[in-house]
């Protein structure tokens, strides 16, 4: 245990453990738990061993090393069958209907019933191993004035290049500042909602800039009381939008909590377009949370109506994954999104064309649903439910897909397949564990709901 850094008041001297409801000892405080550490591991593996597993457990982490190294592993039995991804040729290629909405529904994903009966499995992931860190400020690289200081920076086109390779690197990946390291690009946090951040080992986060939605607060009675008191559940928003949602009574309490949900207000949008400014915490959780070992982004349209560690479970240990992310619920083919993207003016056309020819020219191909071998069984994402691990390669894809939407237009639908192909393409040798689940099996966790305004 030696390796793990304890850097949380959250958790006791032997990591991050939680007894709870254990018949035989009723509850534990840590500090009880500390002191009579080894009478408490002999005892407790006794009652695990006669009375099944009462116990969840998670380990410290270490940002160096996210996947920590548990006592004893555990994991649930699993259906192989259901494991299957069926691609059925017959969905793809469909043109979209205009008169007739297709139904969708949520299917029956078989979520454990508790937290207390799961365990993080020992080393669940053999996860590709390096190093990243990120560029924290750019010195000017032209002569002139005109150099203005971005929040995703001013990365060339060779040092994309460069940024795709699995290996050591210092990356551009969002919240770089301007020469000196003073002048601020956006994205401006109180220094206590810093600190609260910092702590979390578990994050479920969401946003809401410009007002755009509804404040949609996870359904309490379906969330233990061990995620309550272990994952941080952040909204990120506006002063606009605070200001929308306190007028309708969703007034943050002295902790500044509206319902589960701690309310981080965001000063100094770092871009215009408020669908890109919400790309930064969908995408950059782990620069957010820089402690956090998983994290789950939820858009603000849905309610969370699961538990978070369930939904870790689920997505990411039974599946052997470190990022999770929905399929389109109609879309299969990145064509057929520009296409979409298109008829409904979703983005400047031009821009759209520039990207997708970008992409073409350097290799991006059409999604093949013959193709069985497929990991990525769509190259269309949903995207609205993302399930992550903090592993390298995942924080790696996420800077890299960021910087696409950075660079290219923020419709991320567009560059989700290019970005992972390419991440691909280029370290053949060194596996990124992606799970691309059912639009069904989101929406057997979340609650949908329109936005308030529909975006632009
Ligand atoms: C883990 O991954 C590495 C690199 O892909 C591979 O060489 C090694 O055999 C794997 N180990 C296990 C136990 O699967
Ligand atoms: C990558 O970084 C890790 C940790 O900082 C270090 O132990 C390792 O030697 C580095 N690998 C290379 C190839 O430089
Ligand atoms: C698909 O997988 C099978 C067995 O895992 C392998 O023999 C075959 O070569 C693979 N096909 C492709 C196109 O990669």
């Amino acid at each position: 245990m030696a390796q793990y850094r304890n850097n949380g008041e959250l958790f006791s001297d032997h990591g991050y453990r939680a007894f709870r409801r254990n018949r035989r000892f009723g509850r534990f405080t840590k500090q009880r738990l500390s002191k009579s550490w080894l009478l408490l591991t002999a005892l407790l593996s006794l009652s695990l061993t006669a009375f099944g597993l009462r116990m969840f457990f998670l380990a410290k982490i270490d940002s160096q090393s996210p996947i920590l190294i548990s006592k004893s592993p555990i994991v649930p039995k699993l259906k192989e069958g259901s494991l299957k991804e069926e691609i059925s040729a017959s969905d793809v290629g469909r043109p979209p209907k205009s008169k007739h909405r297709k139904q969708h529904f949520p299917c029956d994903i078989g979520l454990l019933e508790s937290v207390d009966v799961i365990l993080e499995p020992n080393n669940y992931l053999n996860y590709t191993s390096f190093s990243l860190q990120y560029i924290n400020q750019e010195e000017q690289k032209s002569v002139n004035n005109l150099f203005e200081p971005r929040f995703g920076g001013h990365q060339t086109l060779e040092e994309r290049e460069k940024s795709f390779y699995a290996v050591n690197q210092t990356l551009h990946c969002g919240f770089i500042k301007g020469e000196g390291g003073y002048s601020s690009t956006g994205f401006d946090l109180d220094e206590r909602d810093k600190a609260y951040m910092y702590n979390c080992k578990v994050a479920v986060s969401s946003c809401i800039f410009g007002s755009s939605d509804f404040l949609r607060r996870p359904t309490s009675r379906l969330i233990s009381q061990y995620s309550k008191d272990n994952v941080c559940f952040v909204m990120f928003l506006d002063d606009q939008t605070l200001s929308t949602l306190s007028i309708e009574g969703n007034y943050p309490d002295d902790k500044g909590h509206v319902g589960l949900w701690k309310i981080v207000v965001v000063k100094n949008l770092p871009y215009e377009d408020m669908r890109r400014t919400g790309k930064v915490p969908k995408f950059l959780s782990h620069r957010l949370f820089p402690n956090s070992r998983y994290s789950i982004w939820l858009d603000s349209k849905m309610r969370l109506n699961a538990d978070p560690l369930l939904i870790i479970e689920y997505f990411l240990w039974r599946r052997k994954a470190e990022f999770a992310i929905s399929n389109h619920y109609d879309r299969h083919c990145v064509w057929e999104e520009v296409v979409q993207n298109k008829r409904l003016n979703k983005y400047d056309h031009a821009a759209i064309d520039e990207q997708f020819n970008f992409y073409q020219s350097d290799g991006l191909t059409k999604f093949d649903p013959l193709a069985a071998n497929n990991s990525l069984s769509s190259y269309v994402p949903e995207g609205s439910l993302i399930v992550r691990a903090h592993t390298p390669m995942s924080n790696l894809f996420s800077c890299l897909w960021f910087n696409e939407v950075d660079r290219f237009t923020s419709r991320d639908q567009l560059s989700f397949a290019y970005t992972y192909l390419k991440l691909r393409r280029t370290n053949p040798d060194r596996p990124f564990h992606l799970y691309m689940f059912k639009d069904c099996e989101r929406r057997a966790i979340v609650k949908l709901f329109r936005h308030r305004l529909l975006p632009s």
